[in-house]
Parts: C-alpha cells; sequence; structure tokens
C-alpha cells in the first residue's frame, strides 16, 4: 500500500496564526512537540514504509518538509516528495502522486492531508485497513460521525452495506448552513478527507468526471500542467460526481485544524469556557479563544465568543462564528500586495 500525503495547503483560514510562507500543518503550537504534517507522517509511517510514502507539496514548502523529516530521524528522499510548481488545490495535487506510483504498477493508495488531529491511533489504523478490500470497485471514504451542522466539511449519506462498510448514496462538499442541519438529522457522515483506491479505478473515474484534468496532464510537462489546470478539490472535482464512492465509518477523535472554531473546540478550556495561551488576564469573558505567541499580557472584559490571535506583526480580532470569513482577510491582503 502507497501514502499519499498532501501538505501544500496555504491554511490561510488560521490567518495569522498560518501564513503563506509557514502554514498551519508545519506549525508547532505552544504545547505541541510536532507539527501536524509531522504526525500525519508518524501515522503513516504505521501502514507502510517510509519508502511508500509520498508527500506532495508546494515548491514553497519544500525545505520545510525535507527539514520537518529529518527532525523526525528520517532521511527525506527526493524522490517521495513531489513538487508541484503551482498550487491547484487537491485534485491535481492528487493525481500527480497518482500518476507517479502508477509508473511502477498499479496500488492500493491512501491519501492523507496534512491538517488533523487524530487520538485514537490505534483504531485509527485499524479502520483505515478495513478501507482495502472495497478498493476494487470503489474509492472509499472515511466518515465521521457529526455532531453540529459545520459547513467546511463534505457530508455522505451512506446507503446499501458492503463490505465494512457502505456504498455512498450522495457526497455533498461543504453545504450551506441550512443544507447541513437536514443532513446532521438525516444521518449523513462528515467526509474525514481522507481517501483509499487503486490507482486504475481513480484513473477511470478522473477520466470520466474531470476530463479536462485527465487529457491536460497525460498531455503535457508537469510545469504546463500545473499552469494550465483549473483550480479544483477531489470533493467537488470526483468525490461529488461519481457513482463509485464508497464509505467505511471511522469512529476515532478526529479533528480538522482548519478553522479557529474547530481549534477552540480541541484545546482545554477552563471553568469559564476560555482558551488563553497568553498570561490570564480576563474578567467577566466566556468561550474565549486568546493565543499570543510571546509573554504578553492580553486583557478581555466583558467580551465573549472571540477569537483574539496576537502575532508579532499582525492581529486578529474575530466573532467565534466567523471563523471561516478569515481567509477572506488574506484574500484582500494578497489583493493589496
Ligand atoms: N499538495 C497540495 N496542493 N496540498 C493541498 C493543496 C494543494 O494545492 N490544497 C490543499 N492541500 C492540502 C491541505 O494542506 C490539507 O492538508 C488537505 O490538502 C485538504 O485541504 P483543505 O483545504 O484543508 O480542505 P478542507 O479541510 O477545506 O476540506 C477537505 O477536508 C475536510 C475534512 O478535513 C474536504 O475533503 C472536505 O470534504 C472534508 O470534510
Ligand atoms: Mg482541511
Amino acid at each position: 500500500m502507497k501514502v499519499i500525503i498532501l501538505a501544500g495547503g496555504n491554511g490561510t483560514r488560521l490567518w495569522p496564526l498560518s501564513r503563506t510562507n509557514y502554514p498551519k500543518q508545519f506549525l508547532k503550537l505552544k504545547d505541541m512537540n510536532k507539527s501536524i504534517f509531522q504526525m500525519t507522517l508518524d501515522r503513516s509511517l504505521k501502514l507502510t514504509a517510509l519508502n511508500d510514502i509520498y508527500i506532495i507539496t508546494n515548491e514553497k514548502y519544500k525545505f520545510l518538509v525535507m527539514g520537518q523529516i529529518e527532525e523526525l530521524g528520517y532521511e527525506a528522499s527526493k524522490n517521495n516528495i513531489l513538487i508541484e510548481p503551482l498550487g491547484k488545490n487537491t485534485l491535481p495535487a492528487i493525481y500527480y502522486g497518482v500518476k507517479e506510483i502508477q509508473r511502477e504498477k498499479d496500488e492500493v493508495v491512501v491519501v492523507f492531508p496534512s491538517d488533523h488531529l487524530i487520538k485514537d491511533e490505534a483504531s485509527f489504523t485499524d479502520t483505515i485497513f478495513k478501507g482495502i478490500g472495497l478498493t476494487n470497485n470503489y474509492l472509499v471514504t472515511f466518515g465521521v460521525k457529526p455532531n453540529k451542522p459545520h459547513t467546511g466539511y463534505g457530508y455522505i449519506k451512506p446507503g446499501q452495506v458492503i463490505g465494512e462498510g457502505s456504498k455512498v448514496d450522495e457526497f455533498k462538499e461543504k453545504p450551506e448552513y441550512l443544507s447541513a442541519q437536514l443532513y446532521l438529522e438525516k444521518g449523513y457522515l462528515w467526509n474525514s478527507g481522507m481517501f483509499m483506491f487503486r490507482t486504475d479505478v481513480f484513473a477511470e473515474e478522473i477520466k470520466k468526471y474531470s476530463p479536462i484534468i485527465y487529457n491536460l496532464f497525460n498531455n503535457n510537462d508537469l510545469k504546463d500542467f500545473f499552469e494550465a489546470v483549473p483550480s479544483i478539490s477531489i470533493d467537488f472535482g470526483i468525490m461529488e460526481k461519481s457513482q463509485r464512492i464508497a464509505v467505511i465509518p471511522m469512529d476515532v477523535k478526529w479533528s480538522d485544524l482548519g478553522s479557529f472554531d474547530s481549534f477552540y473546540e480541541e484545546f482545554p478550556k477552563d471553568k469559564n469556557g476560555n482558551i488563553n495561551f497568553g498570561k490570564d488576564n480576563l474578567v467577566e469573558s466566556k468561550n474565549n479563544l486568546i493565543y499570543t505567541d510571546n509573554d504578553k499580557v492580553v486583557a478581555l472584559i466583558g467580551v465573549n465568543d472571540l477569537i483574539v490571535i496576537d502575532e508579532k506583526d499582525a492581529l486578529l480580532i474575530c466573532k467565534k462564528d466567523n471563523a471561516q470569513k478569515v481567509k477572506k482577510v488574506v484574500e484582500k491582503l494578497k489583493s493589496s500586495g
């Protein structure tokens, strides 16, 4: 089995913690001794050998990836670090990895994002292995039981039971809030963002549902492909369209550290629901997330449900329920140069 780790995202919803030059997957937050990319690599090594793990990342992050692999005591092989000249979201990135693996022969591949925290590692490994039995006919997803109508995830409707999982009747990527609420009531699962498939089955589905990407890759060199290819995720480009999706339920403590609302859920809170990485000085304030990298005292008085992120050159103050909009700030910063 081969593993593809996607490590090329910008992590814009965690600005200013996550920066274009140093995105969230490589960060070590105050209490962590490994980055979430390094944790993903460790988890992958429970499934397969280092030589069978392909890391797909952007030109900008090449040295970060190599440095973080070596920091874990492994040798970073250039053959297994695939560099995209330009980031065009997950579908072009995954197809690049698939083509590289297919050079030798068709294989079962599992794709991992590098922005997840997973607590229960043994049961995680078991769950991933359960997917293998379905890969002859299906692209396999791993479904997590949702606990709220989060609009930042994909939703999966499990259908007829097959093997260790179910056929998927519907896959809906990042729905509107009201649809997400309905899906929650109807027993849909969250798409964990991890996928497992045989490379030949994946190639058939990309040819059928994203022929532009298929043709561009197969008729161009890598640089021209990435320049020309539209930016699209695997979720919109294949998972929403294919009739050959299956889901394995994944019952582990999982979270995508994608935005500050999930970040808030993840860390321990005091009796007032505050998380404060700085020196404590909160008065009549509840359910806030405060992060500061230095020893600054951050004082809040009479405010609730805020995100306050204090970095050397940037300060973010945002209402928690607007956490998904943080990427708009980054877009604005980019457009103003
Ligand atoms: N190499 C590469 N190139 N990696 C990328 C690129 C790219 O252009 N864009 C994103 N990634 C990486 C990110 O670093 C992350 O590890 C992973 O691909 C997924 O991208 P996200 O941008 O974090 O996706 P998402 O969280 O919004 O949505 C996906 O994951 C959710 C669960 O975490 C979807 O699959 C959802 O359906 C799913 O619920
Ligand atoms: Mg994510």
